[in-house]
């Protein structure tokens, strides 16, 4: 299910057009081969974000083949780590990535995020959470050091295709465990003092959290 009118959502995605012809190759074989990279509106939505922000560096959690990594880097020239766990997936990215041109800007680490997180010293602009949906918990906790006052925290696929909002969406009875923490994650970042949060139903729901560092 879509969480989106489809009417809609057809006649936005006829307006979107690629940045440049190697990442629209890149977005062709990754719907052709399956890959789950950013939906064209989550694209459109970031890139306005980026154009405002205009972040040095983003710290991004689930690279797939690199799609969205060198989105990032070819709309704003930032800095970018990011962690993919899977080794094919890995691979692809460090070649796609070399493809782009631009290996000097991004930086690919091999690994669990749950892990990796815990080696990078650093501070970003922006973090881009679009892994593994019943760790974003973790996810956050561990880039919120990472962050500084009016950093972004932005997470993708929070309305997991409107499973999120009713469990009518999840059929077959399959995604409990999965819904119920995306729920709780949503009511945890959605109730706290140090972030300000808004759910945009864009794609397949996207959360943006201002971080606040100060008093
Ligand atoms: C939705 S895809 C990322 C798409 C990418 N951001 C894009 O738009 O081009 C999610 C990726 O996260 C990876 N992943 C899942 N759990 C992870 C974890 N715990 N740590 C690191 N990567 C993980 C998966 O292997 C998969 O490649």
């Amino acid at each position: 299910m879509n969480i989106t009118n489809e009417i809609i959502s057809s006649y936005i995605d006829g307006l979107y057009y690629a940045q440049n012809d190697k990442l629209k190759d890149l977005r062709e074989y990754a719907e052709a081969k399956g890959v789950p990279i950013i939906l064209k509106d989550t694209e459109n939505l970031l890139a306005a974000v980026l154009k405002l922000k205009k972040p040095a560096k983003i710290l991004e959690i689930g690279t797939a083949i690199g799609y969205s990594s060198s989105f990032f880097v070819d709309c704003c020239g930032c800095k970018v780590t990011t962690i993919e766990a899977d080794m094919e997936s890995y691979e692809s990215a460090v070649n796609n990535i070399r493809e782009m041109g631009f290996e000097d800007n991004i930086w690919v680490l091999q690994g669990k995020a749950e892990d990796v997180l815990k080696e990078i010293d650093d501070v970003f602009d922006i973090v881009f959470i679009d892994a593994s949906k019943s760790h974003y918990r973790e996810f956050w906790d561990l880039s919120l050091p990472m962050c500084h006052d009016e950093s972004l925290i932005i997470c993708d696929n929070v309305l997991m295709k409107g499973m999120t909002a009713s469990d009518e969406f999840d059929t077959r009875g399959r995604y409990k465990t999965s819904i119920r923490r995306m729920r709780e994650f949503i009511a945890y970042i959605n109730e706290l003092d140090y972030a300000d949060t808004v759910i945009l139903p864009i794609g397949d729901g996207v959360s943006i959290s201002i971080i606040s560092k100060e008093d």
